[in-house]
């Protein structure tokens, strides 16, 4: 069977390896280097009058079949109604959420218009497999044009519960949408809960219909193309020129991209609280924050990028001294080896987001150590990572005091307990990789067998 993967966000590979910037476009191209198969989704690219039907291209096993949106589209699906609606509204940020009409519907004629395009490529047999957010009503939208194909969401991002989802203008509607879908995966029992709840009761007076599937299934990582990675990434140039310039400081390391979501603007503050609470840590570590700005013509993004900006300069003018800065930020992206290679050189990996769907980040960065002298994870509780990776050391990112605790205790950390822990997150990373994800989801969606039967991660 072919599979037919489905996302807003096609990251074909460039010349120099490369990879989007994102958790989903990471790991779909893993999944599909592995099985092949076709690519659908948004071009990145806006235009006047886009044709109607995909552009393919393939490169391997994989055809990249890719449409256009118009700049109305971009504004009213991508910048409106997914990013200033659906992301603030699941990642539990009601003050945030901005819902507008003419959005919603814009969303669902992107959703419309993308189901028609896929529609003339489809053959009976393809397994398709709907990604993230952007496209919730797609499957709707395919039953209307007669496909009977299976076909599959996961949903990559948080599923807050009913009392926060059931106040999104809409929900009702996205609701009976997934109902079309053959399967609903998301990463944390937790989310498939609030999910199933939302079922259970009417929202905004409507009816809502029976539940899809629902399976919990959490992402995994290339486990041993990353660790390969960070192992040859000490002859990297740029590694090493990074890592040569903080001369003996143990680094402390944060990446992500630039979204209210992962607190960073939190993560500076503690670490600001960490040095002010051990004077003598003060010239003897550094963190290097990694931050690529993204949707940054949606207002909340660009405002996150303003606080952060602001909190990095108090921070580094009021402790940093002549020879030292206690913060590095850098807002580019950089290459799957260099990040490897500087996750492996960072004494602790820093993973605060304020709600995440899963966050790869914490994987790759247990992924990429050195199995002799690890370093450690501090992640935060409210990461969709935290269900699984017990041995981290787990915190409340609301509070700053307690993270800069953690930082000082895994600074501190006696090189046993480090490999002890990191042996056993390491192990489930290598369990439950990419590609144990990817069958499990496609196992579950071809099969008729109830889910109790099929693998979990626990
Ligand atoms: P999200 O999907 O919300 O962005 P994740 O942590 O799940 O969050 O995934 C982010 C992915 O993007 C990871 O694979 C990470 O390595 C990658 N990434 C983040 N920042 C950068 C960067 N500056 N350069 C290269 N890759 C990055
Ligand atoms: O699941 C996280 C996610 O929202 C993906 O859907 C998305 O591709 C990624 O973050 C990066 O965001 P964007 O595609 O808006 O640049």
């Amino acid at each position: 069977m072919r599979l037919v993967v489905v996302s807003n966000r096609v990251s074909a590979p460039n010349r120099e390896g490369k990879a989007g910037v994102g958790g989903l476009a990471v790991a779909l191209r893993a999944a599909l280097r592995e099985r092949g198969g076709v690519w659908f989704g948004w071009s990145g690219r806006v235009s006047e009058a886009p044709a109607e039907l995909p552009h393919i291209v393939q490169r391997g096993r994989v055809g990249y079949a890719v449409v256009d949106i118009t700049p109305l589209d971009r504004d009213e699906y991508y910048l409106g109604f997914a990013n200033r609606a659906l992301w603030p509204n699941m990642h539990y940020r009601l003050g945030l959420t901005q819902f507008s009409r003419a959005e919603f519907a814009g969303y669902m004629r992107v959703n419309r218009r993308f189901a028609a395009a896929l529609a003339a490529i489809i053959e009976p047999d393809d397994l398709i497999w709907v990604h993230d957010y952007h496209l919730i009503p797609f499957a709707a939208e395919l039953r209307r044009l007669g496909i009977q194909n299976r076909i599959g969401y996961f949903h990559h991002i948080p599923w807050p519960p009913i009392d926060v989802f059931g106040a999104l203008p809409g929900a009702g509607d996205l609701l009976t949408a997934l109902a079309a879908y053959d399967l609903v995966g998301v990463h944390t029992e937790r989310d498939a809960g609030n999910l199933a709840r939302s079922f259970a009761e009417p929202v905004g007076g409507m009816p809502v219909p029976a539940a899809p599937r629902i399976i919990a299934l959490p992402i995994g990582i290339d486990t041993a193309a990353f660790r390969a990675a960070a192992q040859h990434a000490d002859a990297n140039s740029v590694v090493q020129r990074m890592i040569s310039g903080l001369g003996d400081r143990p680094l402390v390391i944060g990446v992500d991209r630039l979204d209210y979501s992962k607190g960073i603007v939190e993560r500076l503050e503690a670490f600001e609280r960490f040095l002010v609470a051990n004077p003598d840590r003060r010239g003897n570590v550094t963190l290097l924050q990694i931050a690529p700005p993204s949707r940054s013509e949606v207002p909340e993004y660009e405002q996150v990028g303003r606080q952060t900006d602001e909190t990095l300069g108090r921070i580094n003018s009021s402790l940093g001294d002549t020879g030292w800065m206690p913060i590095r930020f850098v807002k580019r992206s950089y290459t799957r080896p260099v990040l490897a290679g500087l996750f492996r050189n960072a004494a602790v990996g820093l993973v605060t987001p304020m709600r995440d769907g899963m966050n790869l980040v914490a994987k790759e960065y247990v992924a990429a150590q050195r199995p002799d002298d690890p370093g450690v994870l501090v992640l935060s509780r409210f990461a969709g990572a935290a269900e699984q990776m017990r041995e981290a050391l787990i915190v409340n990112p609301f509070d700053k005091f307690e993270v800069a605790e953690a930082i000082g205790t895994a600074l501190a950390m006696p090189k046993d307990e480090r490999i002890a822990r990191w042996r056993v997150l390491y192990e489930g990373l290598c369990r439950h990789d990419i590609g144990w994800w990817t069958q499990s989801f496609l196992d579950a969606l071809t099969a008729s067998a109830p889910l109790a039967a099929l693998p979990r991660f626990s």
